[in-house]
């Protein structure tokens, strides 16, 4: 059986699953339910000054069928006394000693900072997460994303940390910035010992266009609110990757973004993240999704021959290359299976639309659309449309010799350089006349 227990820059955990600091991690009573439903890791909902919360505060991304696609938040952190959720912290490390319970923590001084990395500490958490992300609230209040913008500032801040903590540091990242490498750097620079992306993306999740008023809706007014949930997992693991690739970081990566089941995480994983935190799934499924995470990530490293967390780590960046190293030689097209194809002819409108007229229907009673090899560009946008699995697979037609990059064209000085160069690499696709798209009448 693989193991799935971690040492997180210095925190260990039963396994990699966390939940990500948020209303799920509010209480000692929901923490524990989590841990005994099987989560290895809690970051504690943020704790500062408390603060006073509006309702309503959330709104929703959905997306046909789909609730809570996307997810967003005008919450801020904790709005209970410090005392009582470092009690409860106390309370569920002698329950739990071997979960990892992080306190994440957001104040404004560095007295404060001193203050209550010394109580979180005394409390007996395993780790500090310092909320550098929060965008919306707190950032007016010059802290969350306010600091997680400005480097100097974030770095300044670990630094303040680092000063009294005897406990692993992460730090969590803002995504609300260019560069995401660049707050990464400033932590590990202020003596950060991990970090943590993302937080929320700033967002308007929808407005009520009856009332003109966006959501989520407080009394006939809005604001910007944090974007989280399925939808954000792209952006999530581009940043985690960045992080991961970039050898001034170098610091463990918590991924967390979208995250709500064991493909998910494994996808972060390969990316360079080493363990993995989950806000909304929870809030959506409740805390029992764990039950089918850990046995999907179990099998799935047994069938690769994984025995531990870390000889998966990363293992997907070395094939992630910048655009000018990729292939210009691999050349594949579209093929349809007759058997599979069910006649629904999403594919042919979508090539004809919007790719490159590659796709004929036939006259002669068949639903079946058929590929014309010489205009397929091989973008695979009709295997994307397609709803039958694998009915279209794209074949590989080149010879696998020849392994011509735009860099070393550039090298070689074959690259389109002028307006109407010969080298272009749409000049010999053949389109349509123009006006063989009017209506024949
Ligand atoms: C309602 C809500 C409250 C949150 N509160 C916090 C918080 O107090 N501290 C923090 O660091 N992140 C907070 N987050 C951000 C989450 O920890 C997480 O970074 C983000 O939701 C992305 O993960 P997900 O896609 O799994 O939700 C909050 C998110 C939500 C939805
Ligand atoms: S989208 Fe798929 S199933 Fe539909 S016509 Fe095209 S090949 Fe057939
Ligand atoms: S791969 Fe692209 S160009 Fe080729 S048939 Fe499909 S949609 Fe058309």
């Amino acid at each position: 059986m693989p193991d799935l227990s971690v040492n997180f820059a210095g925190i260990k955990s039963p396994n990699l699953f966390w939940l990500a600091s948020a209303p799920p991690t509010n209480s000692g009573y929901q923490i524990m339910k989590a841990f005994e439903a099987g989560w290895g890791g809690a970051v504690w909902k943020t704790l500062g000054v408390p603060i006073i919360n509006v309702s309503s505060r959330y709104g929703s991304l959905n997306y046909r069928d789909t609730r809570m696609m996307g997810f967003s938040n005008i919450e801020l952190i904790t709005d209970r006394p410090l005392k009582d959720n470092l009690k409860e912290i106390e309370e569920v490390k002698k329950y739990f000693p071997d979960n990892a319970v992080i306190a994440s923590l957001m104040v404004e001084s560095r007295e404060q900072w001193h203050q209550i990395v010394k109580d979180a500490e005394n409390a007996g958490a395993d780790g500090l997460e310092l909320n550098f992300g929060c965008p919306h609230g707190m950032c007016e209040r010059g802290m969350g994303s306010a600091v997680g913008q400005e480097p100097e500032i974030l770095k300044m801040i670990v630094s303040w940390v680092k000063e009294v903590a005897t406990k692993p540091v992460i730090v969590k990242l803002t995504p609300n910035i260019s560069d995401i490498t660049e707050p990464g750097q400033a932590a590990r620079l202020g003596g950060g010992d991990a970090i943590s992306l993302i937080n929320t993306i700033q967002s308007i999740v929808g407005v009520d266009i009856d009332n003109f008023v966006p959501y989520p809706y407080v009394d006939g007014k809005s604001t910007n609110g944090g974007y989280c949930g399925p939808a954000v997992k792209p952006i999530a693991m581009n940043m985690v990757k960045n992080c991961a690739q970039d050898p001034l970081i170098n610091l463990p990566i918590s991924g967390i973004g979208g995250i709500e089941n064991w493909r998910d995480a494994v996808e972060f994983i390969l990316l360079g993240a080493s363990t993995v935190q989950v806000c909304t799934a929870v809030m959506h499924y409740g805390f029992g999704i764990i039950r089918e995470m850990i046995p999907g990530l179990e099998r799935y490293m047994t069938e690769k021959g994984f025995n531990t967390i870390d000889e998966m780590v990363g293992k997907a960046l070395p094939n992630v290359k910048s655009w000018e190293d990729l292939n210009l030689d691999y050349k594949i097209i579209a093929e349809i299976s007759k058997e599979k194809c069910i006649g629904c002819q999403l594919c042919y409108i979508a090539c004809e639309d919007g790719a490159h007229q590659a796709i004929g229907l036939t006259h002669n009673g068949t639903r079946v659309p058929f590929i014309i090899e010489e205009n397929c560009v091989g973008c695979n946008l009709c295997s994307l449309v397609c709803p039958v699995e694998e009915c279209i697979t794209m074949i590989r037609k080149d010879d696998g010799k020849l392994v011509g990059t735009w860099k070393e064209r550039t090298r070689l000085g074959s690259i389109p350089t002028t307006f109407n160069d010969k080298l272009a690499g749409g000049l010999h696709h053949w389109v349509p006349e123009p006006a063989s798209a009017l209506k024949k009448s």
